[in-house]
């Protein structure tokens, strides 16, 4: 068995990741300080697949534990999900973001050459970029974040990078993700957050099922052709399989690629909440308030890079996301605690 470990793999995106893992052989390992997750969401992937999912309760910058637990799983590679991810508390509170995300890798890499473990796929984001220079955004693209969240990923991505110069690391895949929504089709995970949801997609679902009374959307004066932001929308069990193939990458042909994880598809706050209106059959009452400094008008990825470097290319679209959303929200109003 192919032992990965997965940090941060209780929260959205990692407890996705594993169903594919496992679903291709591997046997993740996760590591997770639940600080924005809880352990139920593991014991549904463990419900789910019917799979062992060995975990741990521990804060990726416990470099002497994560040591201890790489070798105890003899464990070959690392998908590094672990770390905070709200832009606009990002602002607020950057030592935490610096401290959580960037000396949370720091640790987490120190730990890895201590053990023995060569293999690295990093969750970077499109945010690296910032202000468009040109779309849709290339791997190219001018890397000009516009937030301390933004910068932290940035900088894991240059410490990535001169690892790799220094011959310490060979195999390490930097994934950008463009703006993962949706649920794994039984409806048993998805995103639960916790407190107000800063993202637009867990407001919009909690909107529809009652929890929330409307939902503001920040500007409708931009220049797009509906007036509100767009953004590239991908399914996240999409998403998830990326990491896999990035780990199959590994095996076949080893070396450190950065790629773009996007449908290349721009969609407006309006055209989604039509769509998540039209897969739910329920109402999504709307209120235009300011834009929110800082937010940028439209943007989406050129994902061509990850088709050929991974034969990676988004299967599902925007109504697929909102029914999976949906059968996600309308069967867990309150998330993991609902059952
Ligand atoms: N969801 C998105 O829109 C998006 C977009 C681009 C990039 N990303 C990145 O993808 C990764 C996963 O995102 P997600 O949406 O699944 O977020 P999430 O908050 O659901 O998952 C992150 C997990 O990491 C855990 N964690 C945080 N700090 C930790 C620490 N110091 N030690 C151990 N565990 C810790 C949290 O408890 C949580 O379970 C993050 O790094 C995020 O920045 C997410």
């Amino acid at each position: 068995m192919k032992q990965v470990l997965v940090t941060g793999g209780a929260g959205y995106i990692g407890t996705h990741t594993c169903v594919e893992l496992m679903a291709q052989g591997y046997s993740p390992v996760v590591v997770d300080n639940f600080c924005n997750s809880s352990p139920a969401s593991l014991d549904r992937v463990r419900r789910l697949t019917n799979h062992e999912l060995p975990s741990y309760e521990a804060d990726i910058r416990d470099t002497a534990q994560i040591i201890e637990i790489l070798k105890k799983h003899d464990c070959e590679s690392v998908i590094h999900f672990a770390g905070l991810k709200a832009v606009g508390d990002s602002v607020a509170k950057p030592l935490e973001y610096y401290s959580a995300n960037v000396m949370g890798s720091h640790s987490l890499l120190t730990a890895m050459m201590e053990a023995g473990t060569k293999r690295f796929v990093f969750s970077s984001s499109a945010t690296v970029y910032g202000e468009p220079v040109f779309l849709p955004y290339t791997e190219s693209h001018p890397l000009s974040p516009t937030s301390p969240y933004g910068q932290t990923k940035l900088a894991v991505e240059q410490m990535l990078n001169d690892l790799v110069a220094s011959g310490s690391m060979t195999d390490v895949a930097i994934l950008r993700y463009f703006n993962p929504i949706g649920a794994h089709a039984s409806g048993q995970i998805g995103e639960d957050p916790h407190g107000v949801p800063n993202n637009l997609m867990p407001y919009v679902a909690q909107v529809a099922v009652g929890r929330r009374t409307e939902l503001n959307v920040f500007g409708n004066d931009y220049d797009t052709p509906d007036g509100t932001g767009v953004r590239d929308y991908l399914h996240v069990v999409d998403l998830a399989r990326a990491h896999v193939l990035a780990l199959q990458r590994f095996e076949r042909e080893p070396g450190a690629i950065t790629v773009n994880l996007g449908t290349g598809q721009g969609t407006s706050v309006l055209e989604l909440v039509k769509a998540f209106k039209e897969a739910s059959g329920r109402d999504v009452p709307v209120n235009f308030a300011p834009r929110r400094s800082g937010d940028i008008a439209a943007f989406w990825a050129d994902p061509s890079q990850a088709e050929s470097l991974l034969g990676w290319q988004a299967e599902y679209d925007i109504s697929d996301m909102c029914r999976d959303q949906w059968a996600w929200q309308s069967q867990n109003p309150n998330g993991f605690e609902t059952a």
